[in-house]
């Protein structure tokens, strides 16, 4: 049998996702390139390792023990490289982030900020919505991840970094835009823009409904802030929104906050690791970087502040 490193990782990610196209987004790779790698694969195994039925990938029996091996290998290699990369301190090693889209007005700077002081580190930053996060981090894949709330059903180490306020979003000519106090009853009768499933925002939103009763009038379903903001714009409904995808990315002017009974709904980002887990020197440092990030903001825009440093 000969095969690749390279190989093993790309079936990796194909078996994570269970789609080549997905894995060949993640790994910047084209679809082709990942299908021709994986199917080499199989060739020189001897094996298919994946079979669709109807319109689903499967992994088959030899797919699962390729698996299992692939896993094994890149996690003990990774270890092998953090404790190379911890012999020579902060001078080399590989930091491996995840987080959700809306923290991504805020960790990219940071991380920004600490790989300047660190020249010889090498930073991957994935940015995808919650459920991919959990799922990286159920199957540990990065070193740390940034999300709204700490999951429930995982064992981790999660610390609050910052708070994040969600907003409910209208263009700036709504009808209710110069109303006080509107009641959520309200908000429920208007034309909705909601996240993807698997998104934490839409979950605290749908939550949030439920809470009282009531369900959001969807009207589309959009799979990113961005999107979501160009359909206000566009006059197609109203949306909630974390406030900072406003504040700091700028509107033009297009976007407003309504008034609305119990917002912002106040939520926090933490960044959280698998408990147990043994985190390299780089992660340390970047951890600590963030927490000490976190008093610092906390000191200087005062305890509970919503807004971020611009
Ligand atoms: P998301 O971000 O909506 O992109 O999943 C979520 C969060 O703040 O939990």
């Amino acid at each position: 049998m000969r095969f690749s490193l390279r190989q093993l990782y790309i079936f990796e990610a194909v078996s994570r996702h269970l789609s080549y196209t997905r894995a060949a987004e993640e790994l910047h790779l084209t679809q082709p390139a990942v299908f021709a790698q994986v199917k080499q694969l199989e060739d020189s195994i001897g094996m298919p390792l994946l079979e669709r039925i109807g319109k689903q990938l499967h992994l088959t029996p030899a797919g699962r023990e390729v698996l299992v091996t692939s896993r094994e290998t890149r996690d003990s290699l990774e270890r092998l490289e953090m404790r190379l990369a911890d012999m020579q301190g902060l001078k080399r090693g590989r930091l491996r982030i995840a987080i959700v889209t809306t923290t991504k007005y805020l960790i990219p700077r940071l991380l920004g900020e600490f790989c300047t002081q660190h020249p010889g580190i090498e930073a991957a930053l994935t940015v995808t919505n919650r459920e991919k996060v959990l799922a990286r981090l159920t199957e540990n894949i990065d070193d740390l991840v940034v999300l709204g709330a700490p999951p429930e059903h995982l064992d981790v180490v999660a610390m609050p970094i910052a708070d994040n306020p969600l907003v409910v979003v209208a263009r700036h000519d709504h009808p209710l835009a110069s109303k006080k106090k509107i009641s959520l009853k309200r908000i429920a009768a208007e034309p909705f823009l909601l996240r993807e499933p698997g998104s934490g925002t839409r979950l605290a939103v749908e939550r949030h409904f439920a809470r009282h009763g009531l369900a959001p009038r969807v009207r589309m379903e959009l799979g990113s802030n961005e999107a979501i903001k160009q359909a206000i714009a566009g006059g197609l409904g109203i949306s909630v929104l974390s406030g900072h995808t406003l504040t700091l990315e700028g509107d033009s002017g297009l976007l407003t906050t309504l008034d609305v009974a119990g917002f912002p709904l106040m939520r926090q980002w933490f960044v959280a690791y698998p408990a147990g887990k043994h985190l390299s020197a780089v992660a340390e440092a970047f951890l600590t970087y963030l927490l000490s990030d976190a008093k610092n903001r906390r000191r200087r825009d005062g305890a509970g502040s919503p807004v971020p440093p611009q």
